[in-house]
């Protein structure tokens, strides 16, 4: 238990450092169903409990409505199966695996939560565009293949059914592309009447009623309910996703001879103490989504599932695993990834997502769950924060040293000991007298203050939160109906439940701003643990058999619990102004879904050289499953970081989407400015430089939030057929435009090796070197910073004004920087928007193209639906009208020019060019006298 940790001081609890205590938290073995399915999975003989020979009943199978559904009949147990297989717009394919008439039903899974339109809100391919044909082998079994469609680059899309046993393939021109139970690991625990149940000495052992963990019991009042099924990846060698671990991107094998890991990833959201690197415990948030790359496809499976839940992940040989489909359709395939999927309760709910490309995935995944949700524009400048700012003088004197040193930032936090004794929505009014001038002084210079709000509610009936809540039953209850209880930092606290609607409005509403003393449109919030973090309670969090509204036992949605924190908070900031502005909240917990709420980090790191390294493989994978707007504490929460560490995570953290530093209560301050120089210098270059990247990161998030693409990807997302990149995260992708390569080991003057794919041209963004690919380049790097490498082919636009915030930014001329190619079209893209309020949503946005070819740079706006061309749209160009390109550059011109046309509405003029022929050939036009929201043209001439 945490509480080894933490000494209760009066008013509230204070962290000491110790390492991760692995017996706090479950192992395999502990989770009796995890073992269960394990077991059953890697022996032939059926388990106490578990059923083999699951079978589709003969003539069950039908397609109505797009839905195939079969029953699996289980005759030893004399239990029917449900099955259901649906086909959705974008090729995706749901399977879903139930009791067919359960004693009592099943929690029906975190659809409501997660989905982003709910249940009704999935779009099913027409009946007319499907069709069913079943064949019968010698057996007497059949075989059924339904043709649904086809992918994004033509080929055919059909999902074949064998009935002995069950099993599902996904097919793309006849290439088993993922399989479901084609290992036979499916299993159910059926769900059984507990009253039916022979008391002690039978084949039922009473333990499979409630599970002991350390000093706690589980009640388990509904009995053992758990499932298991295998997904294969056919053809893969890499597979990617399953946040939150500190893992590394390509995930690990945890089952046969070479395995890496002993236990299968975990899915279950813990606050776990000073959390160790490179192990599969679970860890703060759950995202239940694998991706698997191979050089011919990239494809996903979503297991839509918020219980406890482990995976298996082993190498195979495919020629032993399917032999006879294998053979039957020729398949190429010679290895495939194979994964155990393995859940407590819930219903078996599989999305299949065909790919073929990364990018379909990431789409497909999107029209499920939702996009990250567009941000405002001063969250993705750089935050300051630790635990604690110590008063308003502090903060405001933190603020005025960032000006003093002229070092860029947007938001400063105040975290748990600005409240009164850890009463959220109150302040320590000894220490915060004036919060609102606070916010103002802050305002002047477009800077923000974020506070923190966390789930747990200090139990005192002088509270005006805790006494509402009380009152109004808004509190999650223990099994026999009264308020659940626990420690946390303000000492006894209730949690609210989040699943109940009316209370999570409530919570909502309390962020008016007559109800929230002493805040402003300033303000913003941070949900803290989450996931929820229960000092006293089993693994610290809660016990499973609480129950939340309706009777849903809480070990059915602990995953989502976070997410509807998450929720609650962006929604009451979003409707506390009389016209909604978008909310910005950042939360730990996280799970599916969670994107559309807000920003995410991963939690209480420590400052040292690994930490800093596992940041990136944390960021990517959460990338990869839609959780974009992700970053590690910079600098590392415990501990001290050495000034260069501090350094490096600085000139790595610019690159994250999420860029805050924070550091634990116990720690020494370390704002830039208190490490000297040269660091300080370095700090703050490397903060300039996410200042002036602001425009393309802010172009990244609003195509991610069109799109689903992640914002920082791993090489493989843009170079699919480069194999050695496959599984590397010392270099990764910002956007399609840039590789950063971060350094993670000690010393002023590092040598890092960049694997440059091929048959491309990449230009260092701080030399303009420009290299050849495919090349492998050992690239001396000196503290001053880390290397940065610009993709021949990218235009990326900047603002190289240097001013105290983003806010001050907003006029701020553009600067067009065009990295030549002879390999593919020159484009980029520039978004922008009025940074804070929903009119983008009707217009109210200038989203330009940039193409350039045959030495021509062409300005034309982007697609946009008719619908688009509003109100809104014309006012927010008028409002832009005056923003000009103040200069472009091109890097990799071989000739030179002396001069460039400018033709816009009709009319040509003649500016001046300057060319360097140093390094790799420079062209600028200085001053072209464009505007950035205009059509025009810049011709260069020789
Ligand atoms: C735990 C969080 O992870 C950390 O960031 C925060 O500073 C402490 N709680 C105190 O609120």
């Amino acid at each position: 238990m945490l509480l080894r940790n933490v000494l209760f001081l009066g008013v509230g609890f204070v962290y000491f450092a110790s390492p991760v205590k692995n017996e706090d938290f479950k192992k395999c073995k502990d989770s009796k169903f995890c073992l269960l399915h394990r077991d059953y999975a890697s022996s032939t003989k059926s388990p106490n409990n578990l059923q083999t020979n699951y079978i589709i009943a003969k003539d069950s199978v039908n397609l109505i409505n797009s839905e195939l559904s079969a029953h699996i009949i289980n005759s030893a147990q004399n239990v029917t199966l449900d099955l259901k297989a649906s086909f959705l717009e974008g090729g995706l394919v749901r399977v879903r695996v139930q009791e067919l008439n359960p004693p009592f039903p099943r929690f029906q899974g975190p659809g409501k939560y997660s989905l982003k339109n709910g249940e009704e809100g999935l779009k099913k391919i027409p009946e007319t565009k499907i069709s069913l044909k079943s064949v019968s082998s010698q057996d007497g079994y059949k075989s059924h293949t339904v043709a649904y469609g086809s992918n994004s680059k033509g080929a055919s899309l059909t999902l074949s059914l064998s009935e002995n046993p069950w099993s599902i393939r996904l097919l793309e021109n006849d290439t088993p592309i993922l399989e479901l139970n084609t290992l036979g690991y499916f299993n159910f625990e059926h769900l059984q009447d507990k009253k039916s149940q022979p008391q002690e000495s039978n084949s039922t052992s009473p333990l499979d009623w409630s599970e002991n963990f350390k000093s706690w019991t589980d009640t388990r009042p509904k009995g053992p309910q758990s499932f298991g099924v295998d997904i294969s990846f056919p053809g893969s060698t890499n597979v990617y996703g399953i946040p939150e671990h500190a893992s590394s991107l390509s995930l690990k094998t945890t089952k046969g001879e070479n395995r890496m890991y002993d236990e299968p990833y975990r899915l279950y959201n813990l606050d776990v103490f000073e959390f160790a690197l490179d192990t599969p415990m679970a860890l703060y948030g759950s995202v239940p989504v694998m991706l698997s790359h191979s050089k011919d496809r990239t494809v996903g499976v979503f297991y839509m599932n918020s219980a406890e839940t482990w995976v298996d992940i082993s190498k195979a040989d495919v020629s032993k695993v399917a032999n006879i489909y294998n053979q039957i359709l020729g398949n190429q395939n010679k290895v495939a990834t194979n994964t155990h999927w393995i859940s407590e309760s819930g219903v078996m709910d599989v999305f299949l997502m065909p790919g073929p490309t990364a990018k379909d995935v990431f789409s497909q995944y999107a029209s499920l769950v939702g996009t990250t949700q567009l941000p405002r524009e001063f969250s993705i400048g750089y935050h300051q924060c630790r635990w604690n700012y110590l008063d308003q003088n502090d903060v405001l004197s933190v603020n005025n040293m960032f000006d003093v040193h002229g070092i860029p930032y947007d938001v400063i936090w105040l975290d748990i000991e600005h409240t009164d004794g850890k009463r959220y929505f109150t302040w320590d009014n000894a220490k915060f007298p004036d919060p609102i001038e606070m916010q103002n002084t802050l305002d002047h210079s477009g800077r923000k203050l974020v506070n923190v709000l966390d789930p747990h509610i200090k139990h005192d009936d002088n509270y005006y939160i805790s006494k509402q809540a009380t009152e109004k039953g808004y509190f999650v209850k223990r099994n026999d109906g009264s308020d659940y209880k626990g420690w946390c930092w303000p000492g006894d606290s209730n949690w609210i439940d989040y699943t109940n609607e009316e209370a999570s409005e409530w919570v909502s509403q309390q962020f008016s701003y007559d109800r929230y003393n002493g805040s402003t449109p300033n303000l913003f919030i941070w949900n803290d643990m989450n996931e929820p973090s229960v000092f006293n309670g089993p693994e610290i969090t809660m016990e499973k058999d609480n129950l939340h509204f309706g009777g849903v036992e809480h070990r059915d949605i602990h995953n989502v619990y976070g997410m509807l924190v998450h929720k609650a908070t962006s929604e009451g900031l979003r409707k506390r102004d009389k016209i909604p502005m978008r909310p910005f909240v950042l939360s730990r917990a996280f799970f599916s879904g969670s994107q559309r709420y807000g920003a995410v980090w991963t939690g209480d790191n420590a400052a040292d050289w690994e930490h800093l390294a596992s940041s990136t493989d944390m960021v990517l994978t959460n990338n990869l499953v839609g959780m974009h707007f992700i970053g590690a504490d910079i600098g590392g929460f415990f501990g001290n970081p050495s000034p260069t560490l501090l350094t490096r995570w600085y000139q790595l953290g610019i690159w994250h989407p999420f860029f805050r530093a924070h550091a634990h209560i116990d720690t020494k301050r370390r704002e830039p400015w208190l490490l000297g120089e040269p660091y300080l210098t370095h700090i703050r270059e490397a903060i300039k430089l996410r200042y002036k990247l602001l425009p393309y990161w802010y172009t990244l998030f609003y195509e991610a939030s069109k799109t689903g693409i992640p914002i920082v990807r791993p090489m493989w997302v843009e170079f699919p057929e480069n194999t050695s990149t496959f599984d590397i995260t010392s270099q990764f992708m910002v956007g399609s435009g840039l590789i950063v390569a971060p350094v993670t080991t000690e010393g002023d003057s590092v040598t890092q090796v960049i694997k440059f794919p091929k048959e491309q041209i990449f230009f260092d963004f701080f030399t303009g070197e420009s290299i050849l690919g495919p090349e492998t380049k050992d690239i001396p790097t000196l503290l001053r910073e880390i290397p940065v490498f610009a993709v021949g082919g990218s235009i990326i636009p900047t603002r190289e004004r240097s001013r105290r915030s983003s806010h001050l930014m907003r006029n701020d001329p553009y600067t067009l920087n065009i990295y030549a190619s002879s390999f593919k079209e020159i484009k980029g893209t520039l978004y922008l928007d009025d940074g804070n309020s929903y009119d983008y949503t009707n217009g109210g946005y200038i989203y330009r193209e940039f193409v350039f070819k045959n030495a021509t740079l062409y300005s034309k706006e982007a697609e946009r639906p008719e619908s688009e061309k509003s109100a809104e749209y014309i006012a927010f160009k008028k409002s832009k009208k005056n923003i000009r390109v103040e200069r472009v550059v091109v890097k990799g011109m071989r000739n030179s020019f002396t001069k460039a046309i400018i033709s816009e509405n009709g009319v040509n003029r003649e500016v001046e060019v300057t060319c360097t022929q140093k390094i790799s050939g420079v062209c600028t036009v200085r001053d072209p006298g464009v505007l950035i929201t205009e059509d025009w043209s810049i011709r260069l001439i020789q």
